[in-house]
């Protein structure tokens, strides 16, 4: 089902999405023989220490505020660039030393800002001329279709990654990759002309971990992926995401309030700042942590609870257009509350 949904033929599985993550960047150094990592200003992809990297304000790589305990300078193991810098990122890959590209197809975890055109043709372009992997974090990008923004935008990762909601809930994560990365690293191991692995030639993380992969995990990505989380339940959660997002521009208007409003998919998310954000750094300025404590309280006497620390909703298949009106009329008296 996950080779259906984003075309990529070769497996395995961890008991998340960081795991997931930190699996297929061992594999590809593994591949490609080379150390770095690239990832965005302001990305999240789980507790991967080489991901906890951020640009200060004179563009230098340093480990981002209050993660801890970073086994060395970030500068180290990590090239950042800021979300939709084509240039930066031809740059950042020209010196041939990063051996991959690590990418949310959307930015989620600052807010939403979404891929100028042409910046995922660039991103697989610059990977291609530079020989480095280019692997697509889709944990929450899921919320774009079946197989997520892969499918969706026709992007052509060499890796990708999944958590979360593929399980329901059940601890399950996966990366995939094609069947060329699988060649490498195997080639790269010694294996011999058939395929076949000398004892000592195998990844000893290979199976990544004790309880990866097991009954339960695999039953509930089975039971999510065949019976849940269908091709089928897309649009009316997509509709439904539709609806939150006209009740709260609705609101926005009304009041004149200087915030936007972006929907992904499934899920949609707002922010204070007028237009929408470009990059890691922009939605990040914009955040108003006071303003996001109200907004959140409010919500929440009136019975509605908002993600922690994002303005953000995300239907599923169960979320009613009854649901998403009580939103739009908590929320339309919050702002009025602030605005009016
Ligand atoms: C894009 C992305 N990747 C990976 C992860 C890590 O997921 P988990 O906490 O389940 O390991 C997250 C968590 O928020 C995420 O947003």
């Amino acid at each position: 089902m996950l080779a259906d949904r984003f075309g990529l033929d070769q497996w395995q599985f961890t008991l998340s999405a960081t795991d997931a993550n930190r699996h297929a960047l061992r594999y590809a150094r593994q591949a490609t023989g080379r150390r770095k990592v690239l990832v965005i200003d302001h990305c999240y992809h789980g507790t991967v220490d080489e991901a906890y990297a951020t640009l200060d304000d004179e563009g230098r790589v340093v480990a981002r505020r209050g993660s801890i305990g970073a086994p060395v300078p970030l500068d180290e193991t990590t090239v950042v660039v800021p979300f939709n810098d084509i240039p930066a990122l031809e740059a950042a890959l020209a010196g041939g030393e990063v051996a991959a590209v690590l990418i949310e197809p959307a930015l989620t975890n600052v807010g939403i800002v979404l891929p100028d055109d042409g910046w995922h043709v660039a991103v697989r372009e610059a990977c291609d001329g530079a020989g480095t992997l280019l692997i697509i974090d889709e944990t929450h990008t899921l919320c774009a279709g079946p197989g997520g923004m892969t499918r969706r935008d026709g992007l052509r990762p060499d890796m990708v990654v999944v958590g979360k909601t593929i399980a329901g809930g059940v601890p399950a994560g996966a990366w995939g990759m094609t069947r060329d990365v699988a060649d490498l690293v195997a080639t790269s191991l010694g294996w011999d002309a058939e395929g076949t692995p000398g004892l000592e030639d195998i990844d000893v993380g290979g199976i990544g971990g004790t309880l990866a992969g097991n009954a339960v995990s695999l039953a509930g990505i089975r039971a999510t992926l065949g019976e849940v989380l269908t091709a089928d339940v897309y649009p009316g959660m997509i509709a439904r995401a539709g609806e939150w997002t006209a009740g709260v521009q609705a609101a926005i208007d009304e009041f004149d309030a200087p915030w936007q409003v972006t929907q992904l998919g499934a899920r949609s998310e707002y922010s204070f700042r007028p237009t929408p954000p470009h990059d890691g750094r922009e939605a990040a300025e914009a955040d108003d942590f006071a303003l996001q404590q109200y907004l959140h309280l409010h919500a929440l006497n009136r019975g509605i609870l908002l993600t922690p620390f994002h303005n953000m909703a995300l239907m599923s298949p169960a979320t009613s257009s009854d649901d998403v009106a009580r939103h739009t009329a908590a929320f339309r008296e919050a702002v009025q509350s602030l605005f009016a």
